[in-house]
């Protein structure tokens, strides 16, 4: 490179030499003995000259500049002397510097903007979510206190709904809890032995009733192992389960059915669960692990849903080191499927 402190004067100081034997070429009565020896003096003083100032001048101070900039990328803003790094060529790493350091400042500031675009549409989300109940439950408390209490028919009627919406507040609430909780990592996954089988069973008789109000079936894979051990969350992944199930119910078809099946493979467990229900549109299956994200915003609020259920499925497998994934085929179904580590096999009583 040019940039170099010793080259770039030598370049300079062949070019004024060549310049002043040009013009003394011009007297003809001058001997080229006397050319010759002034334009080796003019090039010897003339590279001295800038020498010295390119390095006692400009290339220590870009040194120090340069220097600046690595301990301002290093967030060390204390500048001592005669710590100065050498660099071969100065300019051209200062120039690299900057571009490094300016594209990793931009970086961080489209992080930021992102970041705090996020915190306002989740504050706006969460408001408006609690709104709702907030609102329902207190028109019908209001509406009884003006005098609908007295009419029997009427006060049970606006009781019940006042406490049903209040009820979706405390579900909100709490789903908003886990998930904030998991986010900063307050909850940890408490991992142990046990047969995933045996928890959907469990999770299967506690929906029998909700899955029977539209005539679902829940079944398990014909190949799925009977028993099937993972180290996980017993409790978490329960509600991992439920939460796909539940979901499965509420979108999926009316006399459809849920298959839950479990495969061995190497050191992991994989987990699916699938519906034969209307499936979901390409388009949504990358949002709908964003909180409050929904496909059909009213519909999903009148099944009684958060829009908080698949984050929280989200959080609970990247807790366990794992990821979700979903795929679905309009009018034949979704499958959300997961992997777990494989557990060893215990003896339970009972
Ligand atoms: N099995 C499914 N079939 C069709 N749509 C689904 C299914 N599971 C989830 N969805 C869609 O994804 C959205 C987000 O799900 P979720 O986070 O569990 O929220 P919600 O509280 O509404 O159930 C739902 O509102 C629904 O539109
Ligand atoms: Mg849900």
């Amino acid at each position: 490179m040019l940039s170099n402190s010793k080259i770039l004067p030598v370049l300079l100081a062949l070019w004024t030499g060549v310049i002043t034997a040009c013009f003394f070429s011009l007297y003809t009565d001058i001997s080229q003995l006397y050319i010759l020896g002034a334009t080796v003096i003019v090039f010897v003083l003339t590279y001295l000259l800038y020498y010295l100032v390119f390095e006692h001048l400009i290339f220590t101070e870009i040194h120090k500049l340069y220097t600046l900039l690595t301990k301002v990328k290093k967030k060390d803003y204390e500048l001592t002397k005669g710590e100065l790094v050498k660099v071969e060529d100065p300019l051209s790493r200062l120039h690299e510097e900057i571009v490094d350091f300016a594209s990793r400042k931009e970086q961080e500031i489209t992080e930021l903007k992102k970041l705090e675009t996020f915190r306002r549409e989740f504050l706006a989300d969460v408001s408006h979510e609690l709104k709702t109940p907030i609102f329902a439950a207190q028109g019908f408390i209001h509406t009884l206190i003006d005098g609908a209490i007295e009419d029997e028919g009427v006060r049970d009627k606006f009781l019940t709904k006042a406490a049903n919406n209040l009820d979706s507040l405390n579900v909100l609430v709490e789903d908003l809890l886990t998930i904030s909780q998991l986010e900063i990592g307050e909850i940890k996954m408490q991992c142990q032995n046990f047969d995933i089988h045996r928890l959907a069973e469990d999770i299967f008789e506690q929906l029998e009733e909700t899955a029977g109000r539209r005539g679902v079936k829940l079944r398990f894979h014909k190949h799925t192992p009977r028993s099937c051990y993972i180290y996980a969350d017993k409790y978490r992944i329960g509600q991992v389960l439920t939460n796909l199930i539940v979901n499965g119910i509420k979108y999926g078809k009316e006399r459809g059915n849920i298959t839950v099946s479990f495969n061995y493979q190497n050191d992991y467990v994989f987990v699916s669960v699938q519906d034969d229900g209307p499936g979901i549109e390409s388009r949504h299956l990358n949002r709908i692990f964003e909180r409050f994200y929904r496909v059909e915003k009213s519909r999903s609020k009148d099944k009684g849903g958060t829009g908080l259920g698949l984050a929280i499925v989200k959080h609970i497998l990247e807790a366990h080191d794992s990821k979700i994934y979903v795929s679905s085929i309009m009018g034949e179904g979704t499958i959300f499927s997961f992997k777990l580590r494989k557990g060893k096999v215990i003896n339970e009583k009972g």
